[in-house]
């Protein structure tokens, strides 16, 4: 397998429409980074994180000796938590405008890295709020630079153009891509992810999975998102085992790692559908519902749903968690029972109802699914026209598991 020539030690630099440091010790890179933004003119960044992983990890340490030695001015937000809210999108612009931030430097996960990408957006537009973006009253063209450092292994925002952000009195979770939001640079270092625990390991490359199948069968798939699903899904299935039984190999963190940014490239050009419109109205409903885990849960029934009309490419991109599958539409409830099996390996087996959610939440689900902005714009790429019964179908076969399914 190509993955043994690889030396994880040596940080390469990889060009997507981000300039990206990837390997162990890439953290290091923000030196040269925070030197190339003086140069450019820019004399203070906002600097957007969680609470304590950017300490924890030792990414801060270097972050912060390179704003040091660059005399580089800065203003720290710590405020993101998971499922950031518009609130700290604002508060966090709030700061960056203090200092006049020409920059912003997010660390963290998905979450930090969404406000940041956010706030960055809102440093360009001084009398616009995050409502404003994320209710869609104006597209904006310009952020500020965004520098990504990236600490887990999922979301692979870090290299594309997306962002996600909840409004919590409309109970909505919009996701926005903009081409202005792409990084220009990002750190992709697998040494700040060996502290991730057993769960964030499986959740967060079960998000990357479900990228991929998205990015893979949705109407607007190419053969490039096609493509890099079948090696990302490969790739966790090789190396989450490895990562889960021994959390600091950094070898199984590497390709993980890879792994998630590949699966941000290709739904960067495939774009997002079932899984992802369905699961933002479970974390809005619950705000501290795990975007991975709700994903986890989904994903059978959208398997089985929209099997039939792309097992080609699903048979083809799911063969690492079942090899038999020949790619005919009659072998949906099979290919379903297969990632069911497989997410339950991988120590994932809830389902909704584990979960406390009740039947009686599904017409809520329904129609947050189809009102919530941008989610209406997914469910539009379905391979099979997302209907509301369709919808309803997905939810209603993710409260059990489908093998239990009285036939
Ligand atoms: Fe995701």
């Amino acid at each position: 397998m190509w993955t043994a020539g690889i030396n994880i030690h040596e940080v390469k630099e990889i060009r997507t429409r981000t300039t990206l440091y990837f390997g162990v010790g890439a953290i290091t890179k923000i030196d040269p980074i925070v030197g190339a933004l003086k140069k450019k003119g820019i004399a203070s960044v906002l600097i957007v994180s969680g609470k304590g992983a950017y300490i924890r990890t030792g990414a801060w340490d270097h972050v912060k000796a390179a704003l040091d030695k660059h005399s580089m001015k800065f203003a720290l937000y710590d405020g993101a938590t998971p499922n950031p809210t518009a609130e700290q999108v604002d508060a966090a612009a709030k700061l960056g405008h203090m200092i006049q931030a020409g920059a912003v430097i997010a660390i963290g996960g998905g979450s930090p890295v969404d406000t940041g990408k956010s706030a960055a957006i809102l440093l360009r537009y001084p009398g616009k709020t995050a409502r404003d973006v994320y209710e869609f009253r104006f597209s904006p063209e310009e952020a500020v630079p965004i520098v990504a450092i990236n600490l887990t292994h999922g979301t692979g925002t870090e290299t594309n153009r997306f962002a996600v952000v909840t409004i919590p009195e409309k109970e909505f979770k919009p996701a926005i891509a903009y081409d202005c939001i792409y990084p220009t640079w990002a750190i992709d270092d697998p040494a700040l992810m060996t502290g991730l625990s057993p769960a964030q390991t499986r959740y967060v490359s079960i998000d990357a999975v479900n990228h991929v199948v998205e990015a893979a069968t949705a109407k607007t798939a190419n053969p490039m998102s096609i493509m890099l699903a079948a090696e990302t899904i490969r790739l966790i299935v090789d190396y989450l085992p490895l990562a889960e039984k021994d959390p600091k190999n950094l070898e199984a963190r590497y390709f993980l790692l890879f792994a998630s940014m590949i699966a941000g490239m290709s739904f960067d050009n495939g774009l997002l559908h079932f899984t992802h419109a369905l699961e933002h109205p479970l974390s809005a409903l619950k705000p501290d519902f795990t975007h991975g885990l709700g994903l986890s849960i989904l994903l059978p029934a959208v398997v089985e749903k929209i099997y039939p009309v792309r097992a080609k490419v699903l048979a083809d991109i799911l063969s690492p968690i079942d090899s038999s599958l020949k790619g005919t539409p009659d072998e949906a409830y099979k290919a379903a029972c297969s990632v069911e099996a497989w997410l339950e390996k991988s120590g994932v087996p809830e389902k909704l109802a584990d979960e406390g959610f009740k039947e009686s939440d599904i017409e809520k689900l329904v129609q947050l699914t189809f009102h919530t902005p941008s989610l209406s714009g997914l469910l539009s790429l379905a391979p099979e026209e997302a209907t509301e019964d369709c919808v309803r179908w997905i939810y209603r076969n993710s409260f059990r598991p489908i093998r239990q399914r009285p036939k």
